[in-house]
């Protein structure tokens, strides 16, 4: 990157901080926030949309023939419009909204692999994979006598190929994995290994709940059959997340929740559901959320185009070199800026992780210790948690700094 790039980026970054209201807070005064893998920060365009949809006076969606209704439902489906652009879904139709990561791979568990799956049948997925990955398909297989492989890890924090390629075999009937993994920053090669489960058969579905903000995403060409994300970590609101499946599987998936709004005909024993993606919608929908998710998309789209994904990875390649110097830190997963997202875990000397994560909190750095709902992983790492430091669009070399700092002092102090 020339230096005049680079200078354009720094001017970027410094303006994409001024659309957070709580960097300019006095709650905020010497606060460095890296612990954007738990949770982001939101700009004032999503606070703006949100409150300009509830300033203009709520209504139901899906519901009422008044034009204030009409409004509401054109925002909420615009929204879901802008979603299915901005992670290349063919059409608005395989964008269903949900309440969150965790809610849609549950619904794609008991709704869609629940009523097909086989004794003998078989789940692969990752040993990096995130609780909410893990969970819904451990009791799917416990429950229906079928068998959950890991696709292991090399030393790296990579995933080891030869084990995938034993792992995926005619048997399996899903390949779920992280796109990102939430510890080691690792990210996975999904087009290769989707191509993998496709030709054994299988489906693939992509937990993309920590790269959506910070990698573009293309369904396409990722060649995934589902794809899930959350709404808060890619700087929208909580309480709303997104599973994306391609038609004809959502179209065979079942609804888990039945209510209002998913019924096309009701009769005193039976229902007809509506089309997809309502009948995956039951009860009044979250309006806000998705005006807010809608919001955050479009400003992750801006940034696209001002190539600050870029910039994330030079933050990174410089946050890389600061924690490998640091004697006594232990950092779990790749070594390459190249091969990672923006997210760090270590252990610090004999420090239990809380210990590290409460004394960087004193000093205003805000990380996360413990086992970040990956116990399998720590298992695999030899360890029981781990400090997690991750980046955001907004954060600086400052952050990274007052980071090392607080870890200097920490060991210096608690050892
Ligand atoms: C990789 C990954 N998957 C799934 C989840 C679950 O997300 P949510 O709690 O928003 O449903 C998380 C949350 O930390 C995550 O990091």
């Amino acid at each position: 990157m020339s230096a005049r790039e680079y200078v354009r980026l720094e001017a970027f970054v410094d303006d994409i901080r001024t659309h957070f209201p709580c960097f300019s807070s006095p709650e905020w005064e010497g606060v460095h926030y890296l612990d954007n893998a738990a949770t982001t920060q939101k700009p004032q365009q999503v606070i703006e949309a949100i409150s300009r949809s509830m300033r203009r006076g709520t209504a139901p969606i899906h519901r009422g023939l008044y034009p204030l209704a009409e409004t509401a439902t054109q925002g909420y489906e615009r929204a879901r419009k802008t979603i299915a652009g901005f992670i290349g879904a063919r059409s608005a139709k395989e964008i269903v909204f949900t309440q969150s990561a965790t809610a849609a791979i549950n619904h794609v568990a008991e709704g869609w692999l629940k009523p097909r799956l086989r004794p003998g049948d078989e789940i692969c997925v990752t040993r990096m994979e995130h609780h909410s990955n893990l969970l819904p398909w451990q009791r799917l297989c416990r429950a229906h006598g079928a068998k959950l492989r890991f696709i292991e890890l090399k030393e790296d924090g990579r995933l080891d190929f030869a084990s995938a390629r034993l792992c995926i075999n005619p048997k399996t009937r899903l390949l779920a994995l992280a796109h990102v993994s939430n510890v080691l920053g690792t990210v996975n090669p999904i087009a290769e290994l989707a191509a993998m489960a496709h030709e054994v058969g299988a489906h693939t579905l992509v937990d993309a709940t920590q790269s959506v903000a910070h990698l573009p995403l293309d369904v396409q060409n990722l060649g995934c059959d589902f794809l899930v994300f959350s709404g808060h970590k890619m700087y929208g609101p909580s309480g709303i997340g997104v599973l994306w499946g391609r038609h004809a599987l959502l179209d065979d998936m079942e609804p888990l929740l039945l209510g209002g709004g998913m019924a096309s005909t009701v009769n005193e024993d039976i229902a007809q559901w509506r089309n997809t993606p309502d009948r995956f919608e039951a009860g009044s929908p979250n309006l806000f959320g998705a005006v807010g998710l809608e919001a955050a998309a479009a400003m992750l789209m801006a940034v696209r185009r001002h190539a600050l994904y870029d910039r994330i990875e030079q933050l990174s390649e410089y946050m890389l070199d600061s924690l490998l110097c640091m004697p006594g830190l232990r950092l779990h997963g790749p070594a390459s800026p190249q091969q990672r997202l923006g997210i760090y875990s270590f252990r610090l000397a004999d420090i239990h992780a809380h210990d590290v994560a409460a004394a960087c909190g004193e000093m205003g750095v805000c990380v996360r210790g413990g086992n970040h709902c990956c116990q399998l992983l720590h298992e695999c790492l030899g360890e029981t948690g781990s400090v997690r430091a991750s980046l955001g669009i907004y954060n600086t070399a400052d952050d990274v700094d007052a980071l090392v700092s607080a870890l200097y002092y920490t060991q210096k102090h608690m050892q």
